[in-house]
This record gives structure tokens, sequence and C-alpha cells, in this order.
């Protein structure tokens, strides 16, 4: 098995097991402040037809779906999309499709969609230029092309993915701003706009119950954020802090806006 392939079987292994924690954790989320910045921040339009690319279980896609025309959520995870149809049906969203397929090979023709989405996924990525490169040949001229992400600050970024690797397999390297800010050079993208925000802070319990680490166990993840929250160094990457007895844990994200020339 190549690589890349090995890859693509890790994150399949993953996330089929993260399906339901996951979706129950980004489910929490729906329909709140972080995704209705995100909607005014990409200047959804009533006549955009959306590709969201790594849906996962569609959170996203379906908080975008009633500011615009049509949502198709793509994702490699086949348990991912079972549950994005379950919160399709629970949302009652009629505007919004799912598809099984791969971010490096999109099935869809060269400017098939006004808006291109990815969020939370790049972290994935084994070449996320090849992968920004296909986001790019779908959108359409004057269209925009969106990603958000966990961007760890350039000290923190090694520590940072060494600990996601840990707690998630298939974490291979979470972009800096600055890594994010380049993904269009020599694409046909303008320069990005760059909008910072730290994500909501989260109990690490929550993170916790959505992690299947193969390397050690969720106690041995628990006690080194215990540790660093003690430490107050922030050494991991994760602003873990020691709230009473909870530790909590927040990301500084980046969501960067491309347009198509
Ligand atoms: C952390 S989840 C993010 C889900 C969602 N976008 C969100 O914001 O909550 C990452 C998703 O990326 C998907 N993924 C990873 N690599 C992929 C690839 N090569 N092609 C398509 N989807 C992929 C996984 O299956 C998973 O559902």
């Amino acid at each position: 098995m190549s690589d890349e392939n090995g890859h693509k079987s890790q994150v399949i292994g993953q996330f089929t097991q993260q399906a339901e924690s996951y979706a129950r954790l980004t489910g929490s989320m729906a329909g709140g402040e972080g995704q209705a910045v995100f909607s005014v921040l990409v200047q959804a339009r009533p006549g955009d037809v959306v590709l969201d690319v790594c849906c996962g279980p569609g959170t996203m896609a379906l908080d975008m779906a009633p500011y615009v025309a049509h949502v198709t959520g793509l994702d490699l995870t086949p348990a991912m999309l079972d549950q994005a149809r379950a919160a399709q049906v629970k949302r009652g969203v009629d505007n919004v499709a799912w598809r099984e397929g791969d971010v490096y090979a999109l099935p869809f023709a060269d400017g098939a969609f006004s808006l291109v989405m990815s969020t939370a996924a790049f972290h994935h990525m084994t070449n996320p230029r090849a992968a920004f490169a296909e986001l790019v040949r779908v959108c359409r001229p004057g269209g925009r092309i969106a990603l958000r992400d966990v961007t760890p600050e350039a000290d923190k970024s090694a520590a940072y993915d060494r600990m996601e690797i840990l707690r998630d397999p298939s974490h291979t390297h979470a972009l800096t701003r600055a890594e994010m800010a380049a993904l269009g050079e020599g694409l046909p993208v303008g320069a990005p706009a760059l909008h910072a925000s730290v994500a909501a802070d989260l109990p690490l319990e929550a993170i916790l119950a959505a992690s299947f680490p193969e390397a050690c166990s969720i106690a041995e993840l628990r006690a080194m954020f215990h540790e660093d929250a003690r430490s107050g160094e922030d050494r991991l990457g994760f602003k873990a802090r020691l709230i009473g007895e909870e530790i909590r844990v927040s990301y500084r994200q980046t969501t960067a806006i491309w347009v198509k020339q």
C-alpha cells in the first residue's frame, strides 16, 4: 500500500470510530456564532452553489444551507456521511446533498461551484498544496475558496503536531497562518483575506471522548494535558488551563478566503 493510500485508510479508520462522538461535539456548536461569522466572512449569497470539502458530519454544510442556493458536502469517510444524512433529516434541510470522495480527485467539473470551503480538515492532508489546487480547480472564476483550520503559532507547531498525532494518528501537520496564506502561490487566485480567531474554549474531556489514540491510552493523554496545564507554559500548544477540576483547551484558528481569477 502506498503511503498515500495508507494514510487514507488511517483517516477512514479514525473517522469511522470518531463519527458519532465528533458529530455530537460539532453538533453542539450548530448554528453558533463561529458558524454565523464564517457565513458572513465568506459573503455567502442566495445564488451560491457551494462545495464543502471534508464535510464530516455536515455541521458547517447544514449551517451554510439557509444562506445559499445549494450545498454539496463531500467526505472520504462513509460513517461521517451517515451522520451528516441523519443531521440533515433532524434539521429538515432540503438543499444539501452528500457525496463520498477524495479531496485529491474531486468528482466535479472545473468551475462547478461559486464557493468552495473546507473547515477543520487540512491538518489531515499529506499534500495540502495538491488538495488546495483541487479546491481552486472546481471553483468558478470570480468565486471564493475558504479554508478554516487550527493554525498554531510557529514556535508551538512541532509540539502541537506531536500531541495531535498521539491523540489522532490521522493528523499530519497543522499549517501555521503563513503556511496557510502561501497555499495559493502559483495558482489562479488573488492574495487571501486572513481572519484570526480562537475556536471555542472546550473541555478536554469532550475532546478525549472523541479520541481513539493508538500509541498511548486516554489516561496517558489526560495526564499529559494535566501536567501542561499545571506548568502554565503551554508546551503542547493547546492553551490547556486548569479551571477548578476541569482542563479546558482552545485552538488558534485562521479563516483564509481567496477569490479565483
Ligand atoms: C476533523 S473532520 C472535520 C469535519 C468538518 N469539516 C468540520 O468542520 O467539523 C475531518 C474530515 O476530513 C475528512 N477527510 C480527511 N481526508 C480526506 C480526504 N483525502 N478526502 C476527503 N475527506 C477527507 C475526514 O473523513 C473527516 O470527516
